[in-house]
């Protein structure tokens, strides 16, 4: 995957689907690949071209479907495969791309090459997980399934207790169980793990999220030098199988990322990135009391950009099914500052279901699948005022999660008849986005102002766009000369000087 770049990324707007929580078309209280299909032309009528799908694969869901039973089976809570394979088929008949969410690092504990390596005679799965040589002994700080069967040896967790780690091998290997990363047992569960990748590109998927991508090869060095060198052989594989095929990793730091040939990285999680400090602190930079550090920001994503320079894309989402989302902090006007700074920075963005119409994070629910406070931000889609915001015709009670009952939650039918609603200016936003060549993924960004208001340039040979977003309670004024393309509140351009209303944001053609 590290010669191409999809061409379609160039302009690509992905939409994160968590399915579970999306739309629910036979009543049983859980959505489901059909209620995705039926909402293919609302996300097109957004502007979104691209849909991610959390997991949807076989699982006893004790994570919500990372932790995967079967991976060439769609759970039958949502379908069957031939669903799924009516999914790519009707994306693709809008122009839309569909990308899949890849577990590669685990499994569940009942999948069955996992039972199989549980057994005490060696056999073809014996070496598929991380195990060490016997119940007693160190098992050098990793967290360890312990005498749960009869083979002699502690299983290495990934993540939760039911998630063992499947075996890619260590880059620095200390002791006799820790396998290198081209012994035989690693290298056969890369090429199964090829194979669950073939099975779903043949039927039609775009490429993958992958999940806990820079966590396969363990206890690797601080630039993650083995985890890169795996996915290159993964690489190798896409480039000769499967060149057209779109990876976005769950890294988290885009500098080691797209050295592994990975087309798209979320960049959030990585220390020090200052994410946090425009949507998600208390007082974020997008909000009218912001104090958020846009500048230590700017400094850290500027450093991104030149260590990556032309490898890929640095994708920064609205929001995701493990982070709060983002109208915890931000409210009403605030969120349009952020959408406008989410849609025009390079990369490709990613919405998450609901934060199109500034669904709430709902506080105090008990945890549903391994959520824990992850889940308020799983709740129902709030589609219109009918039952259940029309998420479902179940029961209340039989619903998934139980549905917001904030008295002025939104729902996407009053907000698409409202000119001046979140949802019209996403929508105008990434129209926008899509029309101007300067604001697609690849155009350069330079950020000229980093206290209030924000200004930053967009570019690339055919145009500039200057982007001025003011979410203080005060008017301001830019030297900028140009015409106004795009305007979210007040903003009136004259003799160079352009002023930008409180709460305002701003796109001018240089
Ligand atoms: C990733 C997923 C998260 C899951 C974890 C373990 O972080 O986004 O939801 O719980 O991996 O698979
Ligand atoms: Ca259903």
């Amino acid at each position: 995957m590290s010669k191409r770049q999809p061409k379609w990324l160039d302009n690509a707007v992905f939409y994160e689907i968590y399915p579970q929580s999306f739309n629910d078309t036979n009543a049983d209280g859980i959505g489901d690949l059909q209620g995705i299909i039926e909402k293919l032309d609302y996300i097109k009528e957004l502007g979104c071209n691209a849909i991610w799908i959390n997991p949807c694969f076989d699982s006893p869901f004790n994570d919500a479907g990372y932790d995967v039973r079967d991976y060439k089976k769609v759970a039958p809570r949502y379908g069957t495969n031939e669903d799924l394979k009516r999914v790519f088929d009707e994306a693709h008949k809008r122009d839309m791309h569909v990308l899949l969410d890849l577990v590669p690092g685990h499994t569940s504990v009942e999948h069955p090459w996992f039972k199989e390596s549980m057994k005490p005679e060696k056999n073809e799965y014996t070496d598929r997980f991380v195990w060490t040589d016997h119940v007693f002994m160190d098992t050098k700080g990793m967290n360890t399934l312990r005498a749960i069967s009869d083979r002699d040896g502690c299983a290495v967790l990934n993540f939760f207790s039911s998630q063992p780690a499947l075996n890619y091998g260590f880059y620095k290997q200390e002791e006799p169980w820790q396998q290198g990363m081209d012994d035989p047992g690693p290298e056969a569960t890369r090429l199964a793990i090829q194979d669950v990748m073939r099975f779903w590109l043949k039927m039609g998927c775009d490429g993958f999220r992958v999940d806990m991508a820079a966590w396969c090869v363990k206890n690797d060095d601080e630039n993650r030098t083995g985890n890169i060198y795996f996915w290159n052989k993964v690489g190798k594989f896409l480039d000769e199988e499967f060149p057209d095929a779109a990876m976005v990793s769950e890294w988290g730091n885009p500098d080691q990322s797209l050295q592994g040939g990975f087309h798209m990285d979320f960049q959030l999680m990585g220390q020090g990135t200052n994410y946090e400090d425009l949507f998600r602190c208390d007082e974020p930079y997008f909000s009218s009391r912001g104090k958020g550090n846009f500048k230590a920001y700017a400094e850290r994503y500027n450093k991104s950009v030149a260590a990556t320079e032309g490898k890929g894309l640095i994708c920064i989402p609205s929001g995701n099914h493990d982070i709060d989302r983002l109208a915890r902090r931000l409210k009403g006007n605030e969120l349009k500052m952020a959408f406008a700074f989410l849609l025009s920075m390079p990369g490709a963005p990613f919405i998450y279901y609901g934060d199109e119409i500034g669904m709430n994070y709902v506080e105090g629910l008990i945890s549903k699948e391994g959520g824990y406070q992850r889940t308020g931000s799983r709740t129902p889609m709030q589609w219109d005022d009918g039952l259940n915001d029309g998420f479902s015709t179940a029961d209340p009670k039989d619903l998934y999660i139980k549905m917001d009952d904030a008295p002025d939650r939104p729902n996407v039918k009053a907000q698409m008849a409202d000119p001046g609603s979140l949802w019209n200016e996403v929508r105008r936003l990434i129209k926008i986005r899509k029309e101007n060549v300067a604001l697609r993924s690849k155009a350069k960004v330079e950020f000229l102002e980093t206290g209030y208001p924000l200004v930053l340039k967009r570019s690339c040979k055919e145009q500039a766009i200057t982007v001025i977003i003011n979410p203080t309670n005060e008017e301001k004024t830019v030297d900028v000369h140009g015409t106004i393309i795009y305007a979210c509140g007040s903003a009136k351009l004259e003799n160079g000087k352009c002023h930008v209303g409180a709460g305002t944001a701003v796109f001018i053609e240089n």
